[in-house]
């Protein structure tokens, strides 16, 4: 229940062949994206990214990346910098996915840096923060979301270039979510931090809830206070479901 416009931000993961562009285009084309009151952005490897930016150019569909190195250049084998990213047409960076994380352990000043990173190349930075089911079961959800907002979000974070995304990493892929009211206290909890210490741009910084999201869930979930839009894994591998999201927007 904001005037904030939704996003609904599609994350690939390491999913996705060339062949997987006709998807891309089909929901670039949809008339159900053009009706949709949600930005769409579907995040692809970094393999496809240029393809599928080039693809939907003049359409309603951005494409992004999923992690960027906080470096502009230099001796960094096997990376890719933001500026790259925006080279390729990418218009966003995932960065601080809890896969990221924990997989390839990024802490929080890791995760700030590559946001900086993103906004130096005009990107617009996708900044996850979740908690561990261990966290949530010891009571320590708020406390663990302001530790990461405070480590990960650099200052020079704006509404435009900046939008959080929260994902509670037992919910990631398991099917399970929190109650409504466990994402209505998290988000609010999240905006009260960002209002806190960004001011305005705080009040208007898109916050995304992400895990399990899906045709059934969504608009109950897209609807809740301080919810703008969903970051979406699995779900938006089928072009069917990811815009059954964007029409629930
Ligand atoms: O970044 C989105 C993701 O982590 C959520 O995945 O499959 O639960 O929608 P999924």
């Amino acid at each position: 229940g904001s005037a904030i416009r939704p996003l609904v931000a599609g994350n690939w993961k390491m999913n996705g062949m060339r062949d997987s562009l006709a998807q891309i285009k089909h929901v670039s084309e949809s008339s159900a994206l053009a009706i949709s009151n949600a930005e769409a952005l579907i995040c692809v490897p970094a393999t496809l990214l240029h393809s599928a930016a080039v693809m939907t150019a003049g359409t309603p569909l951005r494409i992004g990346a999923q992690n960027c190195h906080h470096e502009e250049d230099g001796a960094y084998t096997g990376d890719i910098s933001a500026g790259m990213i925006a080279d390729s047409l990418g218009s966003h960076a995932i960065v601080g996915h809890s896969e990221r994380r924990l997989v390839y352990r990024e802490c929080d000043a890791s995760v700030r840096s590559k946001a900086a990173a993103a906004h130096k190349a005009s990107l617009t930075a996708i900044i996850c923060i979740g908690e561990t089911e261990e966290e949530r079961i010891g009571d320590r959800t708020l406390e663990v979301l302001r530790c990461q907002l405070a480590g990960s979000v650099p200052d020079g974070a704006t509404a435009a270039n900046t939008v959080i995304a929260y994902e509670p990493i037992w919910a990631i892929g398991t099917g399970r979510t929190p109650s409504i009211a466990d994402i209505a206290a998290a988000h609010a909890f999240i905006r009260a931090e960002l209002s806190g210490r960004f001011n305005g741009e705080g009040d208007r910084m898109r916050l995304l809830y992400g895990g399990s999201v899906k045709p059934s869930n969504a608009a109950g979930i897209l609807e809740i206070d301080h919810v703008n839009g969903a970051l979406v894994g699995g779900a938006s591998l089928m072009a069917a479901d990811y815009l059954a999201i964007c029409a629930a927007c």
